[in-house]
C-alpha cells in the first residue's frame, strides 16, 4: 500500500474548562490520508473535528498519539522542518478575515505566499487570482481584505493556501462563512483544485451534501471517536452506525445535488 500523506495515529486531546471540568474533545482517534485522497470529516457540534483538525495541521499538540506527514512525525521535527510541514499542509478557515493579515493587500498577501518564487510574482498572483475565480486578477492586487466581499475573501485565502503549492488542504467548514448563494461556486472551485492540482483534502464539514459532493472517504466523529469510515457512497447511502444513519437521514440525499450537477448548472 502507498505511504498515507498524513497519518494520525491514536490521537487524543483533552481540554480543562474554565470551571475545571474535562472535555475529551478527541479519544484516540486514527485516521490516514492517501495522497490527493480526499476525505470529508463529518459530526454534530462539538464532536471534536477542529480540535483533530488543528491537531493535524500542528497548530495543536495532541497529548497522545502521534501525526505523521509522509511518515515524519511532527513532534519529532526540528523548528524549521515543521515550517516547512506547515507549509506542505494548508488550512482553509470558515471565517477567512481572520487568517488574512487586515493591513496587507491582496497583492502583499499573495507575494508574501509567493516568496520562493523569485521572478514573475506579479503575474503569478494575477494568474492565480483569476484561478480562483477573482477576474481579471489585477482588479484585486490593491484591494485590503475589507474591500472584498466574504467570497471573495475566502477566494484570496484559497489563492494564498495554492500559492504554496501544498500537497494536503485541511479545511474547515470553508463554505460556511460564505452567502448561501456563492456556496456551491467555492464548492465547485475546491473540486476544481483538487481535479487540477491533485492536492489531498481533509475537509471538515456538519454538511453531509458537501461530503457527498466532494469526498473520496468520509469518516463521521461522534464526542471525539470516529464511529465510522468508508468510501463515501458506502458511508453516506447505506450507513450503519446509528449516529450516522441519524446524520444521513436528516439531509434529503436524493435532493441534493451532487458535484457534477452543480458544473452542469453552473454552465
Ligand atoms: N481551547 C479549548 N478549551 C476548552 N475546551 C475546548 C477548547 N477547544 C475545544 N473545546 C471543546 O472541545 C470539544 C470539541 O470542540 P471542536 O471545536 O473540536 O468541535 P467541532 O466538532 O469542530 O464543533 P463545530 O461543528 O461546532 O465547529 C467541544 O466540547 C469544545 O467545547
Ligand atoms: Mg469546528
Amino acid at each position: 500500500m502507498q505511504e498515507p500523506l498524513l497519518a494520525l495515529d491514536k490521537v487524543t486531546k483533552t481540554f480543562r474548562r474554565s470551571g475545571g471540568s474535562i472535555v475529551n474533545a478527541v479519544r484516540s482517534v486514527s485516521l490516514d490520508i492517501g495522497p490527493g485522497e480526499t476525505v470529508a470529516l463529518v459530526g454534530e457540534s462539538g464532536s471534536g473535528k477542529s480540535t483533530l483538525g488543528r491537531i493535524a495541521l500542528g497548530l495543536l499538540a495532541p497529548d497522545s498519539g502521534r501525526v505523521l506527514l509522509a511518515g515524519r512525525c511532527l513532534g519529532d521535527l526540528s523548528a524549521a522542518a515543521l515550517r516547512d510541514a506547515r507549509i506542505a499542509m494548508q488550512p482553509i478557515f470558515q471565517d477567512a478575515s481572520a487568517s488574512l493579515n487586515p493591513r496587507r493587500t491582496v497583492r502583499e498577501l499573495l507575494a508574501q505566499a509567493l516568496r520562493h518564487h523569485r521572478d514573475s510574482v506579479e503575474q503569478r498572483s494575477v494568474d492565480l487570482l483569476d484561478h480562483v475565480g477573482l477576474r481579471p486578477g489585477t482588479e484585486y492586487l490593491l484591494r485590503f481584505p475589507h474591500e472584498l466581499s466574504g467570497g471573495q475573501r475566502q477566494r484570496v485565502a484559497i489563492a494564498r493556501a495554492l500559492a504554496m503549492e501544498p500537497r494536503l488542504i485541511i479545511a474547515d467548514e470553508p463554505l460556511s462563512g460564505a452567502d448561501v448563494s456563492i456556496r456551491g461556486q467555492i464548492l465547485n472551485l475546491l473540486i476544481d483544485i483538487k481535479e487540477e492540482h491533485r492536492v489531498a483534502y481533509l475537509m471538515i464539514t456538519h454538511d453531509i451534501s458537501i461530503a457527498r459532493a466532494f469526498a473520496d472517504r468520509v469518516a463521521v466523529m461522534m464526542q471525539g471517536e470516529i464511529v465510522e469510515s468508508g468510501p463515501a457512497e458506502a458511508v453516506l447511502h447505506a450507513p450503519t452506525h446509528p449516529y450516522t444513519k441519524q446524520l444521513v437521514a436528516a439531509v434529503p440525499m436524493l435532493d441534493a445535488p451532487t458535484a457534477r450537477d452543480r458544473e452542469i448548472g453552473d454552465a
